[in-house]
């Protein structure tokens, strides 16, 4: 690869070679142009929202050197942008990641920023629990969202509960959030307003099929069993003996709609729209649980 000469030049070169490498991408960004941006700037530590002028600066041959040892290392290593660089975003909040904990994307984020469960949230008081809170995204972005709100932040792994922990720290939040290592939710204490859910939801057939890049992250933060269920299934059953009357589960699903609604064809949900499509993210209220328990 020739030296470009400027720092655009260099994104659309870094875009192509990471194309022809077959990288893949959905841990941060979904466009090779996007993850080479990433790359690139953040290998000249230059800000991400830089702008026009700032991508035509003139590119010197010792930053050229820095960012092609970047894109080696994203190329033979297959590690995410977010593992190599440490951070990641959602909705424009930063949080720290390594591989300890999977790297925030959940789509029950916009469902937030959207405003679509402010309905379950009273006024003067409220209690959250982000089940399966990992890097603490989730958490975060309830107690930003809901200032009156308290939230529980639960996680079978110590591993990832340390990475939320520095997520929580950082964004000085950790008087209203409250981790806590429980298998589901064993140690849940409620009752709580809403429960948020990214579960691992990756059945075994996808697991066999995932991208290296996918692998860098924990298992336990994705595999659900053969059909994807394994977490969800005890999670309808106890989830509203653990919500007030009023409250609601918020559970992401992914791409398991199909297995999701062979598995539990009484549940009625709401499906609530997303970027990637409508039959992701489920709300279903305590009523619509007790209605559906066997
Ligand atoms: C898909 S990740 C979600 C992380 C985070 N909420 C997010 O959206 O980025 C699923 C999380 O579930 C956790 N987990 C897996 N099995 C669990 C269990 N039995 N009880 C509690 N948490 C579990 C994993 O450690 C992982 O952090």
């Amino acid at each position: 690869m020739g030296q470009p000469a400027t720092v655009e030049q260099a994104i659309a070169a870094v875009s192509q070679r990471l194309q022809e490498a077959g990288v893949a991408l959905g841990q941060g960004t979904l466009r090779p142009r996007d993850e080479a941006a990433w790359l690139v700037l953040w290998s000249l530590h230059m800000p991400l929202d830089s702008d026009d002028e700032a991508l035509s600066t003139t590119l010197s041959a010792p930053q050229w050197d820095r960012v092609l040892g970047s894109l080696e290392r994203r190329i033979e290593s297959r590690m995410p942008m977010a593992y190599l660089s440490g951070e990641a975003w959602l909705q424009g909040v930063p949080f720290h990641v390594d591989p300890r904990a999977i790297i925030p994307r959940s789509l029950i984020a916009e469902v937030l920023a959207e405003g679509l469960l402010d309905e379950f949230i009273p006024n003067d008081q409220a209690d959250v629990l982000d089940l399966c809170t990992g890097n603490g995204s989730l958490a975060v972005l309830c107690a930003m969202a809901w200032p009156q709100a308290r939230v529980d932040g639960l996680d079978l792994s110590t591993d990832a509960l340390a990475v939320a922990d520095m997520n929580v720290r950082r964004h000085g939040l950790q008087d209203r959030i409250h981790l806590q290592a429980s298998d589901g939710l064993a140690h849940a204490s409620g009752p709580y307003d809403l429960i948020v859910c990214n579960p691992p939801y990756v059945n075994a057939d996808s697991m066999a099929q995932l991208p290296p890049e996918f692998r860098h992250e924990p298992d336990l933060a994705l595999a659900g069993g053969p059909d994807g269920m394994n977490f969800i299934r005890p999670l309808l059953t106890q989830a509203a003996s653990f919500l007030h009357p009023h409250g609601a589960l918020v559970l992401e699903i992914g791409h398991e709609f199909e297995h999701f609604v062979r598995a539990f064809p009484r549940l009625s949900g709401w499906w609530l729209p997303s970027s990637a499509g409508d039959e992701q993210v489920v709300l279903i209220t305590r009523d619509a649980l007790l209605e559906s328990r066997p």
